[in-house]
């Protein structure tokens, strides 16, 4: 298979972003660690010397220092068949004991694990005692339920404890759990499930979400409704005591189950190797990847950089990263890096702006946050509404301020640094992705110099390079494609039964060149004089809106598979808030062309994405039109959509089939 990469000079984002760099390098901006900060810090710069001089011996330590080995490793890193890599492959955890009951045994059971609040304004508090004896009895349910190590459990909860429980309870026993995102739909829900023959669904009748409870029980059944599938149980917990019905040879309710389970529950030791996690993930093709993680380099990375990138004081700090468990983020940053690092922090159900727009500060006040990890889509939606909103509020406590999911602008990092963060605080940009397990570019803080809009400097231990489409690494000040040039421990083992996807996708276009193969991360990338580096967004066909992945084929066969549709182009648009946003072209078949007007269409066809896929797929416009752009050889020009979709000058259109289509197109639109 060949890749279809744009280089990034294509993205309309990069102009943006170059303009950036230009204006920062003149002004010469950064900010120095503040004395009293960099005197405590967690990191020092030794960290960078010491995994330069020994990478393996490095990560070696860390997870000798960081985690408790039921069975010591002595094999570092396998790699001698790439890319699938083995990391502390002959050792033995568990990883939910990592998470819980070694804090208890180490007298840190009276800690608080979880401050959760609940978006109608309920709250329940975790210490570690309370969180540990929750995993062992969910992980008895789980064993009563038939389910054993290797076996899958699909998750499908909102933003409440239970969601946490479930993720350890699942991990304590050694099967493997697949998160879905609340807001998917039952499709997407399904074609997860399918794809991991799940054996067990644990769901809730419903969750808050803007003041209302949403079902997501009735999902559940939608989706296993029809064709008979590998779910043998749903395990129901009451949250939003919306009507819901129940099938009794298939249901059950978790407190029912968890009231009658027993309180104890040995952790076995596991392969460092054991699949912990599968997550699925848009691509450049209409089916999501099953992402797959393991067990041993997983926690170590996602533990060290929780640390080390936050600064973590675990005694005195109160963490709040506000990601849902149902993307990575929430897997490594909320469940796994903190509790592994025995942090307190904050978890909250519902949306930043219920019931009033100070939602947020307000959690941050009442529990006095000081660390706080959040995207930058927010930021710029906070941004719009002013700085009184969070000027009401005692921000005082945060000392740390994080970003992650998308580029984040100069403009939201200085409000961000200057108005949440009282002008005092670090800001960490942290760069991942789904597949990196864990952040792999950030800045320090009590270290690094940070400057606005960059995520700098790949942390110690992880090898990252900008090269050009043939691989030729790109001199400071050069643009090109980020790739990774070492393996790392909390990096993807695969995509579920789908290895050769796994090759194709992300070590195929840099198999034969200096250093390779390399890790390719379908990502634009600058560095600057300094050396820093610049993300400047996706350069495959992956839309990045409001910090979530998505994919421009997957919302294409949706639409497509609407009687309405005879074909569909779906672009990402630049968005001020959302970063980018999803903007569809249709030609509508010829029998309906006629019958229904555009705007009926348009407004049939976001609600049918929605159905199929989740309402964050939802197209924010959908454009009817009677032809696409294409090149001679078939290929829709996204490129000309996008300058459509955005306003702009029509670009070069010399390559088209038809190169009036464009003119037609743009006429038809500005008439309208
Ligand atoms: O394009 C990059 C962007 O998000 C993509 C990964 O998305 P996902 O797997 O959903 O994980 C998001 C949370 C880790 C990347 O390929 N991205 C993520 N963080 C940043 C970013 N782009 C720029 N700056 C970041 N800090």
């Amino acid at each position: 298979m060949t890749m279809s990469t744009s280089t990034p000079q294509d993205s309309p984002q990069t102009a943006h972003a170059s303009h950036n760099i230009d204006t920062l390098q003149k002004r010469g901006k950064t900010f120095p660690p503040p004395p009293e900060f960099a005197a405590n810090a967690i990191a020092d710069a030794g960290l960078y010397e010491k995994a330069r001089a020994d990478r393996l011996g490095f990560w070696a330590e860390q997870a000798r220092e960081i985690l408790d080995w039921q069975k010591p490793f002595e094999s570092v890193l396998d790699w001698s068949n790439p890319p699938f890599a083995r990391w502390f492959a002959d050792g033995e955890l568990n990883v939910a004991y990592n998470c819980l009951d070694r804090h208890v045994l180490a007298g840190n059971g009276d800690r608080v694990a979880i401050h959760w609040e609940g978006e109608p304004g309920d709250s329940r508090t975790f210490t570690y005692a309370e969180l540990t004896e929750k995993v062992k009895r969910a992980a008895n349910v789980l064993e009563g339920l038939g389910i054993g190590a290797g076996d899958r459990v699909a998750i499908y909860l909102p933003m409440i404890p239970e969601a946490v429980i479930s993720m350890l309870a699942v991990a304590r026993i050694g099967a493997v759990h697949s998160v879905v995102f609340g807001g998917f739909s039952a499709e997407s829900l399904r074609t997860r499930i399918d794809d991991a023959e799940a054996k067990l669904v644990i769901t809730a009748d419903g969750g808050w979400r803007k003041g209302k409870v949403f079902p997501l029980k009735p999902t559940v059944d939608t989706a296993l409704g029809g064709e008979p599938s590998s779910v043998e149980h749903v395990l129901v917990v009451r949250r939003g005591e919306n009507e819901i019905e129940w099938t009794d040879e298939r249901d059950v309710w978790w407190h029912d189950a968890m009231d009658g389970a027993d309180e104890e529950h040995e952790a076995r030791g596991f392969e460092a190797e054991q699949p912990l996690y599968i997550l699925y993930t848009s691509g450049t093709t209409g089916k999501p990847k099953g992402i797959l993680h393991t067990s041993g380099g997983y926690l170590t990375q996602v533990a060290f950089t929780h640390r080390t990138v936050f600064d973590l004081h675990p005694e005195t700090d109160v963490y709040w990263c506000t990601a849902d468990v149902g993307w990575v983020t929430g897997h490594s940053y909320v469940v796994y890096g903190p509790l592994a690092n025995g942090a307190t922090q904050v978890m909250y159900e519902g949306t930043p702006d219920t019931p009033h727009p100070g939602r947020w500060w307000e959690i941050i006040q009442k529990y006095g946050v000081t660390i706080f990890y959040a995207a930058p889509t927010a930021i710029r939606s906070f941004m719009k509404l002013g700085r009184e909103i969070p000027d009401a509020f005692d921000l005082s406590s945060l000392r740390v301020l994080g970003s992650v999911g998308e580029p984040i602008n100069p403009e939201a990092w200085n409000w961000y640094r200057n108005v949440i963060g009282g002008g005092r605080t670090p800001i960490v940009d942290t760069w991942w992705q789904t597949e990196t397990g864990a952040m792999m570019i950030s800045p320090l803080p009590g270290v690094t110099a940070t400057k606005p809009g960059s995520a700098q400097v790949p942390l110690p231990g992880i090898s990252v390079d900008v090269r050009d489409d043939d691989g030729n690494p790109v001199p400071f000040g050069g643009g090109g494609l980020l790739v990774v040039t070492e393996p790392w421990p909390s990096m993807l083992r695969g995509i579920w039964g789908d290895p050769d996807r796994f090759v194709e996708t992300y070590w195929e276009k840099f198999a034969n060149v200096p250093g390779g193969p390399l890790y390719f991360a379908g990502d634009g990338a600058r560095r600057d004089e300094d050396g820093d580096i610049w993300l400047l967004g996706r350069v495959d066909d992956v839309m990045n809106v409001s910090g979530h992945r998505l994919s421009t084929a997957e919302i294409e066969s949706s639409l497509v598979s609407h009687p309405f549709v005879a074909e569909a182009a779906v672009v990402g648009a630049s968005d001020e808030t959302t970063g980018q946003a999803v903007v569809a072209f249709v030609i509508l078949r010829a029998d309906q062309a006629e019958a229904v007007s555009a705007e009926d269409a348009s407004a049939i066809l976001r609600h049918h994405v929605g159905q199929q896929i989740g309402a964050i797929a939802r197209p924010r416009t959908i454009f009817v039109v009677t032809e696409l752009p294409k090149t001679r050889s078939g290929k829709i020009m996204r490129r000309l959509l996008r300058d459509v979709a955005e306003g702009r000058e029509i670009g070069d259109t010399t390559t088209l089939a038809d190169t009036q289509v464009m003119q037609i197109i743009s006429e038809r639109l500005a008439q309208k």
